[in-house]
């Protein structure tokens, strides 16, 4: 029925004329003699345009208008009109009438008028298809993807952007919509670039491709922020005109990734190293004990004397590395048993007390009634601590503080313990490093305090963090779960 004609007019010839005119040029025609006549026809066929008279004996024109109009709005109707009805044609035009057209009929003027009426028809349906495809535009970007997303030009400028995106930048759409992408989102004057914070959109622009890029920012607390950015070009008639830019947040998964290979990594050079430790360790005590009894032997004055004494001396830190290590490759399942954590800092700092004070440093405690027993190796635990708080101790200048904390996490689900120092801080070059073995700044380090605690830690299902600031402290945070002990396997 698309391309249908509904004719109605009282005068015979007429629409036996224009009957023909308008079926040679394609219309499938359909003829009424009358409006009553018509309104049945519009009842039982679906007709897209209808041509009709004004002046007609009963229904008149302006009145089968309204009829049609009230019945089927999206009905397209031209009046024909005679020389003096200019009153009635305007008169049709504010009932919606597509258009007017006079008798005598001019055949260029009626078709462009049906064209017109045609024309109209086909952008209705396009506005609502459009309509359509927006109210799924719209739950796709706002409601579907959690990503930020937004739409952008080629030259840069936002067309859209979704919900979640704005509600991040503090900002309404019409703030953001017609202004450069890199402005909005990163404060800059000019595209993004750099290794860090390649520009996805350029390279998309330039291959016609979509392309991933990574970006990494600094949070508040100076922490590597990671954004997955990935542009999927559109095109109109074969000619790209921007992208559509979707960002993740990945930080979680690269961590975790992180921390997987730290994982593995420690794990293999704990295995080496027991074995290492292992067979170094005799040599070592015969070198000691040969070169004590030498010493007994001779003149504690001699300038050989002095010489045994380093040897002695550098034996005895080759030894405390030996044990370290044994200490980093312990590789035992924890022995767990039921502890309150606060003994066992307790504990922890008496035993640190004296070294601290010996440098003019205070040790605080801050420790929460509330945490509940926790399965712990004891002494496994003990360790860890006190490798933390030595460390807080050599990283401070005397006058200075080290506060140890115990705490419980909302609903119970984890107890936090933290060991923070007033001292020098950690530079961000090397903060990553110091959880791995070996990685020392200290002249007399192993390197291995760290990583021993993060093993042990890691044994009870937990998990540690660091934050500093050069200069003012840092802070180690331990979170240990809560009832995990039991099924918690991993060694
Ligand atoms: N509280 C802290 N403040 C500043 N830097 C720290 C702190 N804790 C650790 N570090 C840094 O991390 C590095 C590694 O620490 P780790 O305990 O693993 O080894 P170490 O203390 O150097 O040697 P050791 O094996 O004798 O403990 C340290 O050398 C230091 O640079
Ligand atoms: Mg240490």
């Amino acid at each position: 029925m698309k391309n249908t004609i509904l004719l109605v007019d009282d005068e015979d010839d007429l629409r036996e004329v224009l009957d023909i005119s308008l079926t040679d040029t394609g219309y499938d025609v359909l003829t009424a003699e009358n409006g009553a006549q018509a309104m049945s026809i519009l009842k039982e066929t679906d007709v897209p345009v209808v041509i009709t008279d004004i002046k007609m004996p009963g229904i008149d024109g302006i009145e089968l208008l309204r009829k049609i109009k009230n019945n089927n709005p999206e009905t397209e109707v031209i009046m024909l009109t005679g020389h003096g009805d200019l009153d009635l044609a305007i008169k049709s035009l504010k009932h919606e009438a597509t258009d007017f057209v006079t008798k005598p009929i001019n055949d260029d003027v009626l078709e462009l008028a049906i064209q017109r009426a045609f024309d109209k028809i086909t952008m209705r349906q396009k506005l609502k298809e459009y309509d359509r495809n927006r109210a799924m535009y719209d739950l796709f970007i706002n409601e579907l993807l959690q990503e930020d997303v937004m739409i952008i030009g080629s030259d840069y400028r936002i067309l859209d952007i979704n919900e979640t995106l704005l509600k991040k930048l503090g900002l309404q759409r019409k703030e953001a919509v017609g202004r450069h992408c890199y402005e909005v989102t990163h404060r800059l004057t000019r595209p993004c670039s750099g290794e860090d914070h390649k520009c996805p959109l350029e390279e998309t622009l330039k291959t016609l491709k979509p392309t991933k890029e990574t970006h990494v920012h600094k949070d508040k607390d100076n922490k590597n922020v990671y954004y997955s950015i990935s542009a999927y070009p559109f095109f109109e008639n074969g000619d790209i005109i921007g992208a559509i830019e979707l960002a993740r947040d990945i930080t979680a998964d690269i961590n975790t990734r992180h921390a997987m290979m730290q994982q593995d990594k420690l794990a293999s050079i704990g295995r080496l190293s027991a074995g290492v430790a292992h067979e170094i360790n005799n040599p070592l005590t015969t070198i000691l004990t040969t070169a004590m009894l030498i010493q007994e032997d001779i003149d504690p004055k001699s300038e050989m004397y002095a010489e045994l004494e380093t040897i002695t001396n550098e034996t005895l830190r080759c030894r405390k590395i030996v044990s370290s290590l044994l200490d980093f490759a312990r590789q035992t399942k924890p022995a767990k048993k039921h502890h309150n954590i606060n003994d066992i800092i307790d504990d922890c700092i008496r035993l640190t007390r004296k070294q601290a004070e010996f440098k003019d440093i205070k040790i605080q405690k801050a420790l929460s009634e509330k945490v509940p027993e926790l399965l712990l190796d004891k002494e496994q635990m003990q360790q860890a601590l006190i490798n933390l708080i030595l460390n807080a101790s050599d990283a401070t200048e005397p006058g200075g503080r080290i506060e140890v904390s115990s705490a419980v996490f909302p609903g119970n689900q984890f107890v936090t313990i933290t060991v923070s120092d007033t001292g020098k801080g950690i530079a961000d070059e090397i903060i990553d490093k110091i959880f791995e073995p070996f990685f020392t700044t200290r002249e007399i380090g192993t390197g291995l305090g760290l990583a021993i605690t993060h093993g042990i830690v890691g044994r009870h299902g937990g998990d540690i963090s660091v934050q500093s600031r050069p200069d003012y402290g840092t802070t180690f945070t331990i979170r240990l779960p809560v009832n995990r002990g039991n099924q918690d396997d991993r060694t």
